[in-house]
Parts: C-alpha cells; structure tokens; sequence
C-alpha cells in the first residue's frame, strides 16, 4: 500500500457515478457536465468497459477522446476515478488469443459479445491487462483531474472460476507451492476416500463436473486458488498503475452480494476499500441487507473510510422484478452508506444507457431526462452531501463483531451437507437483523484476529473453524468476552475435514458442550424451545436440532418436541472471566430477540431507545460526534438529541422529529467522561 489514507484529493463527500460518454456523441458530453455542475457532482469514474475504443488493436493506442474528456472534466470541476478496463477485453483479443477464453465447470467455453475477463491464469491476458493499465498510467498518471484509479470491475463476477487447460496448469503449480508434495495433498484431501490417490501431479485436475460429488477439499482449495488468480490478476494491474501514477487505487468489491473473491485478503492490497451495493428487490427490507453490506465493507478495510462505487438511483434490470425505489429511498440508502463508514456516494450510472443489455437500469439521468422525479432527488442529495463536508474522515465504533469468513463460507456452500434449509447468509442475517433492530452497530471480524476490543462476539455460521482460531475465540471468552455460537459451527478445519473428537470439539473449552450428532428436521418442521432464563417462554424454531451433551455449561432452554425432546437446546457456559453461549436450533426471529436480550446482559450492552426503523449510526470526528439517523418508518419518529442537524443547519435541544421516510445527520460536542 502506498500510504494508509491514501484518500482521493477531492472536496468532502465525494457525489458521482461511472460515466460512459463513449456511448454518447460529443454534443451530449457539453450537457453533461453542465448537468453534473447542477447536481453537485465531483467524482466521475470513467473508461471502466472502454477498452476497445482505447486500444483499438493490440498495441495500437487511441487516447484523443480520453484526452479532451478528461481535459473537459477537469475543466468543469469534476474529477476523475479513472478506470482500467480490463473486466471487458475485445474481440479482437479473444480472436487473437482464443485459448485465454473461459471455460465453466461443465465444459462450456465463454463466447464474445456479453462482457467478463478471459482466464484468470492466461499469460496473454495478464500481459494484455499490465500493457493497458501501464499505458493509462503513463499517460494519465500526472493528469490533474484523475485522482485516483479504478481498477477492473467487479473481479469474480460475472466470471470467476475457471476450468480452462491454462487455469488447471496454474491450478497444480499453486499446489505444488501449497503443499510441498503429494503426499502432502493427498493427506490434505483425504483422497484415500473413493480411491482418489494422486500419484502424478499432472493427473490433478480443477474440480470440473464429476459423475459424483467431487472432494470437498480439492473444491475449497480451487475457490482459494481462483480468489488467489484474481488477486494476482488485480496486484498485477496496481503495480503497473504504481509503477507511472501516485493516485490511489481502488477495484470495486461486492460486499454481502458475491462470495468469490475474500474481502479481507484484497482490502490489503488496495489503497481504498470501495464497494457496489444494489438492493435486493425481493427483500421489503433491503436496507437491512444493504447495512450488513456497508458494515462489512467498513470492516474488511479496518474501519476507515471507503468508497461507495455503485448503487442505483431507482431500479435495476437484472433481478426477476426490477422494483423502483420509492421517493426519498434514493437519499435514505445513500446515508445508510454513509452512516456506516462511506465517504464517497457514488452511483452506476450517470446517464442511462439507450442501447445494449443495461438500458432498463435506473441512472442518474433517467430517460426520462431532467424534467423527472429521479433528477430533482439526483439534485437535492448532491445539495445535502455538500453540507456533509466535514463528515468526512470520521470513524465508526462497534462493540459487537460477527465472524464473516469467505473460506468457511465456501466450504459450507459444497455439496452433501446435513440439510439443505441451513444458510451462512440466513444466519448471519438473522443475528444481524437482531443487532439492527435493536440499534446496535456491529463490525465485520474474522475468527482468528484480535476481539479484544468488543463485548460481544458472534459466529452465526462458523462451520469451518481452524484449531488456532477456536483457540481464538477460546481466549477471547476466557479474557472476559461474551461469545455467542450458532449450530454448525465448528465442525471441520481447514480441509474440510471433521475435526478430531467430532462437532464443535475445538470449542469445548469455551462452549462445554458436545454435540453427539445432527437431528436436522423434515421440511417445513417446526418445534418448540422451553427458555428458563432470566423469564420463562416458548420460543418456536425450524429447520435443525441437536443431540446436546453438556460437559460443564447451563441449560438456559430444552427441546419440548421433536427428535431432541427434553434434550438441551440452548446453553451459556462460564469459561475464565467471560461467557459462551451455544444456540443448538435455528429460532425464529421472536426467539432471537429473547434469547440477545439476555446475551446482552451478559456484554453489558443495551439495546437502543429509537423506535424500530429509526436507523441511527454514530460516526465519531476529531471534535465531535455525526448520528446519522435514517428513518425507514411511515410515520414521523424522535430522535432524543440535542446539537446541530447539519442538513437544514438548525439548532436541536434534545429532540430532533425525523419526517416519515427521511434523514437527519446532528452533530453534538465530543463527549468528555472517559465511560461515554
Ligand atoms: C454492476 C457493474 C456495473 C453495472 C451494474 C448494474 O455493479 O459493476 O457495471 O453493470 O452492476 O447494476
């Protein structure tokens, strides 16, 4: 990394979106600017799909029409996130280089005409992407309006994997690196299973559709090796960039909507963490899917500030029913990103495009034009960001961690597990969804790094969990942390292997308990939990149960029917100064709640007093404290707070009515009592 806050040299929060003008004639680039003056916008990302109008044959460059845009933007007070355009090479590459085509797990190789990188592991590609990105730099390197760079697009989507001949050669270089020896890897993937001894290493091949399931562990190992390609495909590019240009650089990630590539291993690579969030229609409560999203992209950059790369102003085109966003919903996503750690908020895309697969895709100019619903909130969110100035910069606290780990996740989505009704993402929602309507804020975490800062740790789905990281998490508890563990946790290592002493073994210490085996329920089952804590309930759950065995902990609540009947559903164990909770059933949200209520007094947290659907995050500055708060409600809410509302730049004594379906950002004095 160059610098650690390497942040853009751009004016407070940064308003924008990618820009296509290629797609457009010159007469409409004049409008254009004229129109982003209007709407306040300072951060353009461009070039990201241009790469056949910027090298028009192989070696042959054309940079006119990047020149007098680039000069154009900068002329009118708008810079540049300039764009490599590598996520899309052109046709006359794939003539020339027909074997850098990909090709799927079922044998298919990828046509031309749609957009998606070549292979990963090419030579002809990587060389392709280092001759381009190092041009650009060359050229744009010291241009005044490019202030940072946008490298690829979307790396892992919509191509990640790939089971061509040149990814397989890669694919057994990148073991033999890993393991040293076959021996090694055959101890590894446990291929005295189904006879699946390797003797050479070239009779390894990637895990390519199979009469069967295919090894668990040669698969997690390939999805390790694919994010391991992309990365080197991404560090290639950087350095090229690195090499000519002193600008940031940044590759938009997919937080909470792609699992290819692993957030926390490339937020390490790049100067600015950025990410694309688009809602997901069929979820009423999107915003909450969008909050995970914004947390996590937060998270996996250590909580500094990040850019939002894309979101949408209304509707998408690529979901089965593309719902629009409702007025004021545009403004309420956009400070949720900014509530949660964002600095820049930036949209796909300015104009929206006449031809090709995306012209359904909501934009900053709609078709519709300017005379539009749409612009005037394009408009009016431009006006509010500028008055977010000094917003920028500020951090946001967390007391509460949920393990998010891509490897884990990887290894769950494989085939012939216990019960197809079990999700990480469904889990790891649940809690969240607890945390959100209770108003706390949570971060991101991985198993194995340092907890010690928060009160709480939850691992909602760690079904892959290392010796060392258990121990982890086993010293957290014993050092006075609350540690809540969620069914399925804890059952294999790194090979996707059960760990020796069977399910959660790792964790006995911490949890103690044993699970002695899975009663995952026929579909649609639902049973009944007896709670005994601090108040006596029914809590109803589905999907799975377990046969429990305690070796130390509580009973906090029994299995009244089904397979477990009168068995332990849900225990808390003591271990050192801190506390392990082990939750054996999947419970509905009611039951959640219960059940947190009480963790939380164990971590001595509370749960907020802002009516549900008041979403208030803190950001906290050098001087003083920004509550964002976003009310998601129908009706009028209060927000208990006194200070100044920096969008309509009033005073507030201690009780702010935030409107049905708006936004209010107050800015109080830092507190000074060491405990607040
Ligand atoms: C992705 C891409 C964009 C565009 C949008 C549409 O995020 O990065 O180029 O295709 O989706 O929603």
């Amino acid at each position: 990394m160059t610098s650690p806050d390497h942040w853009p040299e751009i004016r407070g929060i940064a308003y924008g979106g990618d820009y296509t003008p290629e797609q457009w004639p010159q007469e409409v680039w004049r409008e254009d600017v004229a129109l982003m003056r209007e709407a306040g916008v300072n951060l353009v990302s461009v070039g990201i799909f241009a790469w056949a109008l910027i090298e028009t044959s192989e070696g042959v460059f054309d940079f006119a029409w990047l020149d007098e845009l680039l000069d154009l933007l900068h002329e009118n007070g708008v810079s540049v996130d300039l764009g490599t355009p590598t996520a899309s090479p052109p046709a006359w590459f794939f003539a020339t280089h027909p074997d850098a085509r990909v090709v799927t797990r079922e044998g298919v190789t990828m046509g031309f005409g749609a957009r998606g990188m070549a292979s990963h592991s090419s030579p002809a590609y990587r060389a392709a992407i280092v001759r381009i990105a190092s041009a650009l730099a060359e050229r744009y390197g010291s241009h005044p309006a490019v202030v940072m760079w946008h490298v690829h697009n979307e790396y892992g989507v919509p191509v990640g994997e790939d089971y061509s001949d040149q990814s397989v050669r890669a694919f057994r270089d990148w073991l033999r690196e890993k393991y040293g020896t076959l021996d090694a890897l055959n101890a590894a993937w446990g291929t005295a299973f189904w006879g699946q001894r390797y003797g050479e290493w070239d009779h390894i091949g990637a895990p390519a559709a199979a009469p069967s399931v295919v090894n668990p562990a040669q698969r997690l190992d390939f999805a390790r090796f694919t994010d391991h390609q992309l990365r080197q495909c991404f560090i290639a590019e950087r350095d090229a960039i690195w090499a000519h240009a002193s600008q940031p650089v940044t590759t938009n990630f997919m937080a909470n909507q792609s699992w290819t590539t692993d957030m926390w291993a490339w937020a390490r690579e790049v100067d600015i963490v950025s990410d694309d969030h688009y809602l997901w229609a069929a979820d009423p409560e999107g915003e909450i899917g969008l909050a995970i999203a914004a947390d996590l992209t937060r998270s996996v950059g250590g909580g500094k500030p990040w850019i939002l790369m894309e979101h949408s102003t209304s509707a998408v085109n690529w979901q089965p029913r593309n719902v629009a966003k409702r007025p004021g919903e545009m403004a309420r996503n956009s400070l949720s990103h900014v509530a949660r750690g964002a600095d820049a908020v930036l949209f796909f895309q300015w104009r929206a495009s006449r031809s090709g697969a995306e012209k359904f895709h909501s934009a900053m100019i709609p078709h519709a034009g300017t005379s539009s619903r749409v612009w005037r909130e394009v408009v009016d969110l431009g006006g509010a960001l500028a008055r977010l100035d000094e917003v920028r910069g500020s951090r946001v606290a967390a007391d509460v961690a949920i393990l998010w780990d891509f490897e884990s996740f990887w290894a769950q989505d494989l085939e012939w597990r216990p019960s197809v009704d079990i999700s990480h993402a469904e889990r790891v929602r649940a809690f969240y969804e607890r945390l959100w309507r209770d108003g706390i804020t949570a971060d991101f975490a991985l198993p194995g790094q340092d907890l010690s800062a928060y009160r709480l740790v939850i691992a909602p789905a760690q079904y892959l969990l290392s010796a060392r990281d258990a121990a982890n998490l086993t010293a957290y508890v014993q050092a006075g942390g609350t540690l809540v563990v969620s069914f399925f946790s804890a059952i294999v290592d790194e090979n996707d292997a059960v760990h020796p002493g069977g399910f959660v073994a790792p964790l006995r210490d911490a949890l103690g308990v044993v699970v002695e085996e899975f009663l995952p329920l026929r579909e649609g089952a639902l049973h009944a939990v007896r709670w005994s804590g601090s108040a006596s309930a029914t809590l109803h759950a589905d999907a799975w149960q377990e046969d429990l065995v305690l070796a130390g902990a509580d009973v906090i609540a029994t299995y009244v029917d089904g397979p477990g009947a009168g068995k332990p559903a849900i225990t808390r164990h003591a271990h050192g100064t801190g506390h392990a909770w082990y939750l054996s059933t999947r419970l509905d949200a009611e039951g959640l709640r219960t059940v947190m209520a009480e963790v939380y007094r164990d971590a001595g947290l509370t749960a907020s007093a802002h009516p549900e659907g008041l979403e208030v995050v803190v950001r906290r500055g050098a001087t003083a404290d920004y509550s964002i708060a976003i009310n998601h409600r129908d009706e009028d809410a209060v927000l208990a707070i006194a200070g100044d509302e920096l969008l309509s730049g009033e005073p507030v004594d201690g009780s702010l009515v935030v409107p049905a379906g708006g936004v209010a950002v107050v800015r109080t004095a830092r507190p000074t009592t060491p405990s607040s």
